[in-house]
């Protein structure tokens, strides 16, 4: 761990650190001041090594610690939640894991900057839209909204927490899947949009990106921030889409999508599941390469390179289902999403057990801190005289004064109590012996 010498551009002190840690309101002063006992002496005045120390003790995060040394100390608390790490971002939101306080529960928590807000009205609009949207289902593969709200005018989806990779990591990092596994997410991927269909909602940016595999190995779709309800009429074509004004991933958007994004039906969701599946099994979309321009015209018009030619091993069947999928003409696609889920099926069995990843392996390293408090207990073996807190006395001039005046106070009462009732004894004794 470098010291706070070898932190170039930031001389924040020990002292200020630690003022940070209590204004940021993760750490109460008495918890402050206990984990504090457990810091050698030579290392007090080096915030570096205190940070760490708060880190491997289990109350703060190494992104909590990291905002307090740039001495940052709002926004780690977001109404009821404590933030913890940043967890994703995509065009539109930013993902953090964080703690509802209410429950101790885990959340991901996906907020609209504020920022992006101001910069772009039709922003909000849409984040609006998904707040409302990702209400109306409920589905085992897909990510649970718990609750939707505002807090000092930023809205925030609180959702289900999945400790997982998304589907184009996966693909990207481990290279395309085997037929059978691809196939059995993907027929995940297909209940899950039955479930929305049948609700009304129509994906529209269904993705690698926007689809998240645990580490139980199941799939869970995300993002419903450009979904249309089947039959709506639109209002503002900038926050909806509509002719002249596209919505999507170019990668995987339907060609009927390009032409009137307002318009679609269900199976513009799975011309974007063929594609996914295309690049689950080849490692590529169907249109790599190119400008959104050259994609679009490509999805209207021409044909990927055969998946044949780049997964050989792909069952000819499987790969004429995925065609079908792709099929430029929806009426050349199968019916429904209920149908689509049936085939994959029928293509995933045999899929052999692969290895699970265990979730603690792949949680973030702060959760794993946060949860555990994992260096806590070597730490507490190290016993340490009892030490004046020097920082610490320092910390918040406006509660130390208030504790101890309190004290003070309290004293000076009990004191003014006692001479009150000797004086009170002696004078009682002086007028019974005159008597
Ligand atoms: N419930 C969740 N659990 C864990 N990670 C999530 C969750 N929701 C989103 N993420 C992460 O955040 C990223 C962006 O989320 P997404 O909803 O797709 O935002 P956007 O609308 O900006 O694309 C995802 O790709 C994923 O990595
Ligand atoms: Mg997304």
């Amino acid at each position: 761990m470098a010291s706070s010498a070898d932190q170039p551009g930031n001389p924040i002190t020990a002292e200020e650190f630690l003022r940070h840690v209590l204004r940021s309101g993760l750490v109460e002063r008495d918890e402050l001041q206990a984990s504090l006992r457990q810091v050698p002496r030579e290392q007090r005045e080096d915030p570096w090594l205190l940070a760490e120390h708060l880190i491997r003790y289990g109350k703060l995060t190494r992104f909590q610690a990291g905002r307090l040394l740039k001495g940052i100390a709002q926004g780690l608390i977001f109404g009821p939640f404590r933030v913890l790490a940043p967890i994703g971002k995509g065009g539109m939101g930013k993902v953090f894991l964080v703690r509802d306080m209410r429950s101790q529960q885990l959340v991901a928590l996906k907020i609209l900057p504020p920022k992006l807000a101001r910069a772009e009205v039709r922003m909000m609009a849409r984040f609006r839209r998904e707040m409302e949207l990702s209400q109306k289902v409920a589905h085992a593969h897909i990510a649970w909204t718990y609750e939707v709200g505002e807090v000092r005018g930023v809205p925030y989806i609180a959702m289900e927490y999945i400790p997982g990779r998304t589907l184009s990591r996966i693909v990207n990092e481990d290279g395309p899947l085997k037929p059978t596994r691809a196939c059995r997410l993907m027929a995940e991927v297909a209940s899950a949009l039955s479930h929305a269909h049948e609700q009304g909602l129509i994906h529209r940016d269904l993705k690698p990106g926007n689809i998240l595999i645990t580490p139980r190995d199941q799939a869970k779709v995300l993002d419903l921030g450009l979904a249309l309800i089947e039959g709506e009429i639109v209002h503002d074509a900038m926050v909806v889409g509509g002719q002249g004004y596209i919505v999507g991933t170019m990668d995987y958007i339907a060609p009927e999508q390009t032409l009137d994004a307002a318009s679609v039906d269900p199976r513009c969701d799975l011309y974007s599941l063929g594609c996914t599946l295309y690049f689950a099994l080849s490692g590529q979309p169907p249109f790599p390469g190119g400008t959104s321009k050259e994609k679009i015209a490509r999805h209207r018009r021409e044909q990927p390179v055969p998946l044949a030619t780049l997964a050989p091993h792909v069952p000819a069947g499987l790969i004429e289902f995925v065609e079908r999928l792709m099929s430029k003409n929806p009426d050349d696609r199968p019916d429904n999403a209920q149908q689509v889920e049936q085939e994959l099926r029928f293509w995933a069995t045999g899929e052999e057990e692969i290895a699970r990843e265990s979730e603690e392996e792949i949680s973030f390293d702060e959760t794993v801190v946060v949860q555990q408090g994992t260096a806590s207990a070597d730490l507490s073996a190290i016993s340490l005289p009892e030490f004046e807190i020097t920082p610490l006395s320092l910390l918040d001039n406006r509660r130390a004064t208030g504790l101890w005046s309190t004290n003070a106070v309290a004293l000076l009462m009990a004191s003014a109590a006692c001479l009150f009732l000797s004086a009170m004894v002696v004078i009682l004794l002086i007028l019974l012996t005159r008597r």
